[in-house]
């Protein structure tokens, strides 16, 4: 991914290759096609086709010293625009029973992903996958269908009797007003112990991320539920209302810490400061090492000032900022045998992984690559590390 000469090419492939109907293109049945993709970037970025590859995917991840894992299901349904809408007797438009399907074929793909994961893991949900019975109340800003409503609650009950938990992925901004809306009623419903079974994402980048924060605050502060917060930047720049997103990476920089700040150090928002600072956890989603020691170091700071601060989990993505991630890992370990693990003051280190067959993780995948296209600058420093760390280990 450092080659411009290599990614290009690479890019224009894996684009052709996620959009393709093709059965020659198809990765699940064009054998060959399977094995190359296995061998340059699925096998890299992904944690397996099934149950048994994933397993064992998770199990060698924890057993590298991460905490956890937060899993994801990679495939997208496509329905044909004529399969959506059906007329029914009194000539009024409704969801075809093929809509219908799509929710329980969602939830089943959900709940078997869950089951791949164990107590204290994460379930990644991605809402918009239940097609458009979903995606279109979402973007009117409706309350929750009532399919849907049902498909939610089955996964949260599932997730908690585990012992898990879930986030739900942040969109793109026609989307995610909805989907703040349907995360804030299942936060309401779900989050009534100590710790949030449900996190929702709020995303740095965006110019109205600290209002969004306030409301979450204050909405959980006011109803007395446990907020939990997965603190991304955002990663949809390229296909949004530029003007909603912050000018500069700076802005974006300095929003980041500031939201981990507020959380970390339980601040109210200012003109509703009488209420009490609610219940919380939030979880660091990031590759930025600066903002991931700003946070570990003001988490660390009020702990050991025995002032009161807030759950702190990081975490990055299969096959991205490995760097990053061991060293939270070795921090986390060098931490643990020093002191016992109730007096730990450095955050449990996660990573964040998808499964599917090649196919359904094209998309996925086509969106690491455009992720790392400004490729020689953003991934020069992994590269650099893993050249130390091979040479370490020959040394070794
Ligand atoms: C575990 C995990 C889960 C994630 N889940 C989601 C999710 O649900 N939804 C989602 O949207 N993203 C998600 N992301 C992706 C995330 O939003 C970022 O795109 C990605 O992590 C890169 O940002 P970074 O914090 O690692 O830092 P960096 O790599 O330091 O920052 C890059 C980011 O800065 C911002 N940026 C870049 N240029 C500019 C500019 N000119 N002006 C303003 N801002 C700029 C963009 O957000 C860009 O992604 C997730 C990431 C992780 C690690
Ligand atoms: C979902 O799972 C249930 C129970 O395992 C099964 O009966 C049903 O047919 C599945 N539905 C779809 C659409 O896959
Ligand atoms: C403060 O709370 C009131 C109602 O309790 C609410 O209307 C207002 O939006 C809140 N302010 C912020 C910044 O969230
Ligand atoms: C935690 O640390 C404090 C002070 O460093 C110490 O007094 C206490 O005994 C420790 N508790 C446990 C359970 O190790």
């Amino acid at each position: 991914m450092t080659s411009k000469l290599f990614l290009r090419p690479a890019l224009a492939l894996i684009s052709v290759l996620s959009t393709s109907k093709a059965t020659l293109l198809n990765p699940d049945k064009n054998f060959p096609l399977n094995k190359l993709l296995r061998w340059t970037v699925y096998n890299h970025f992904c944690a397996g086709t099934n149950s048994k590859e994933v397993s064992k995917t998770v199990a060698d991840v924890k057993k590298i010293g991460y905490q956890g894992v937060i899993l994801g299901y990679s495939k997208e349904i496509v329905l044909d625009h004529n399969e959506k809408l059906v007329v029914d007797e009194s000539g009024s438009a409704k969801y075809s029973d093929r809509c219908y399907e799509m929710v329980e074929e969602w939830k089943n793909g959900t709940l078997e992903t869950l089951r791949m994961v164990g107590p204290g893991d994460f379930l990644a949900v991605k809402l918009t996958g239940a097609g458009p019975i979903a995606v279109d109340a979402m973007a009117a800003r409706q309350p929750m269908p009532e399919a849907m409503a049902k498909a939610v609650d089955e996964i949260c009950i599932a997730t908690e009797k585990q012992g898990s938990r879930l986030w739900l992925d942040a969109e793109q901004q026609v989307l995610q007003k909805g989907l703040d809306n349907w995360a804030l009623e299942t936060m309401r419903e779900h989050n009534k112990a100590e710790n949030p079974i449900v996190y929702n994402t709020i995303q740095a980048y965006l110019k109205g991320s600290n209002a969004n924060l306030d409301r979450h605050l204050t909405l959980a502060a006011e109803e007395g539920w446990t907020l939990g917060i997965k603190l991304v930047r955002g990663a949809y720049i390229e296909h949004e209302t530029r003007s909603l997103i912050h000018d500069t990476q700076k802005d974006t920089d300095q929003s980041y810490d500031l939201i981990a700040d507020t959380l970390l150090c339980r601040r109210m928002p200012a003109d509703n400061d009488t209420l009490p600072f609610p219940k919380a956890a939030l979880f660091l989603a990031t590759h930025n090492a600066a903002s991931a020691a700003k946070a570990i170091s003001t988490y660390q700071e009020r702990l050991l000032a025995n002032k009161p601060t807030i759950t702190l989990e990081c975490g990055q993505i299969q096959g991205m900022a490995d760097e990053l991630s061991c060293q939270l890992v070795q921090n986390y370990e060098r931490a643990l045998e020093q002191s016992s693990a109730a007096n730990l003051t450095v955050p449990k280190a996660f990573k964040c992984m998808t499964w599917g067959s090649v196919a359904e993780c094209m998309g996925y995948l086509h969106r690491r690559a455009i992720e790392n296209r400004g490729a020689v600058e953003r991934t020069q420093h992994m590269v650099t590390a893993l050249r130390r760390e091979l040479w370490r280990r020959i040394i070794g």
